[in-house]
């Protein structure tokens, strides 16, 4: 089976964990040990913001930067339903009302005019996500949360390597939360990071991550133990410094595979546009007027063929049960109809240019 993801781990990354193993320091109480400060200070370098913080999730990385953001019981957040669940279970954690918005069928992403449709009084912040790695519409959304005051924290869990208007994810919203589980472009096994050019922001993550402490036993706020170990920051060191060759990787396979599919005229191929690059986390197609039937009928075709072919999302969150029940109600018509048609197409950085081919003609010969 060619996976959807998979990591790409070689010997520095084991080195790397070694020679933390052998310094005796595998994390530090208060927050960040000599190696995580490290790899925040490159990862904000990587960012282009001033400050990351490194936690040891990416939900973790939501949860705090919701909190940061002020969301208190009650307050309602806008985001997409067509997303992962983190996206709207740390909305959630937080005391706060997830208001889930449709999405512009033709990127996926959360849709400006439809987010002006959902602020109402209660309204305290917006959740884009840069859905299967395409930077979200951040300059519309970022215009509209000024006009009303609203902070903007951006789900920037599967975006390392896209861009925005030539800039990287993330830099244009009050806070970025990035995932670094196995399955991302850069991974440390588990983690998180949220990056900020807000002093003030970065100091209250800090507490968060940490009990609230700033001093041992002297806790300021009500935190949480969020941090990341010593061990997981040397993965990621060593990961972000390869994060560039396999984005590079896994845009070569994208372009190898539209020009194989681009002749299928019932395939809606994924784009960038003039401002919202890729990171190529996802490849995902769309079978324009399928049912979910015929959707799910080519997936299995595909995999029986042995090419991991994915559905993110099979079920969008609204409609989960938790959700339906506790906060849905709304229809999500786009949302809806993008689940039942989108798959998504193996292109990580370890499949190789034939493996691109077999995956391109396979699918050719099922359409
Ligand atoms: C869009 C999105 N948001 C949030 C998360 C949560 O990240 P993590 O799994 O690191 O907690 C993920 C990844 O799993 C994701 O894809």
């Amino acid at each position: 089976m060619i996976p959807i993801n998979l990591p790409k781990i070689g010997e520095e990354e084991v080195e790397a964990v070694i020679k933390v193993l052998r310094s005796g320091v595998l994390s530090q109480g208060l927050g960040a040990g000599p190696t995580v400060t490290q790899f925040e200070k490159k990862f904000a370098e990587f960012a282009g913001v001033k400050h990351a913080i490194a936690v040891n999730t990416g939900t973790a990385a939501l949860h705090s930067a919701i909190i940061a953001a002020g969301v208190k019981q009650g307050d309602e957040v806008i985001l997409p339903s067509f997303t992962f669940v983190a996206t709207a279970e740390a909305v959630v954690i937080a005391g706060g009302k997830p208001v889930f918005t449709d999405i512009n069928p033709e990127t996926y992403n959360i849709s400006p005019a439809e987010i002006k449709k959902n602020i109402a009084k209660k309204t305290k912040a917006i959740i884009p996500v840069d859905l299967y790695g395409l930077s979200a519409e951040i300059k519309p959304i970022s215009e509209i949360a000024t006009k009303h005051d609203l902070a903007v924290v951006e789900d920037a869990a599967q975006a390392h390597g896209a861009t925005y208007n030539g800039k990287p994810a993330g830099v244009f919203a009050d806070a970025a939360c990035w995932s670094l589980y196995a399955s991302k472009n850069m991974t440390t096994g588990e983690g998180g990071v949220i990056t900020t050019d807000s002093d003030e922001t970065a100091e209250a993550l800090r507490l968060i991550r940490t009990h609230g402490e700033k001093a041992k036993y002297a806790s300021l706020m009500l935190g949480y133990n969020y941090r990341m170990s010593e061990i997981q920051a040397a993965i990621g060191l060593v990961q972000l410094e390869k994060l560039p060759s396999f984005v590079a990787k896994r845009r070569e396979n994208a372009k190898r595979l539209t020009r194989l599919l681009a002749k299928i005229e019932r395939l809606q191929l994924p784009e960038e546009t003039k401002d919202q690059q890729h990171s190529w986390y996802l490849y995902t197609v769309r079978l324009k007027n399928a049912t979910e039937n015929e959707r799910n009928k080519i997936v299995e075709e595909l995999r029986r063929k042995s090419i991991g072919a994915e559905v993110y999302y099979i079920q969008p969150v609204h409609l989960m049960p938790y959700y339906h029940e506790n906060f849905g109600g709304r229809r999500l018509s786009e949302t809806e109809k993008a689940a039942k048609q989108v798959f998504s197409l193996p292109i990580h950085q370890g499949v190789t240019g034939a493996q691109v081919d077999y995956i391109g003609k396979t699918l050719l010969g099922l359409l």
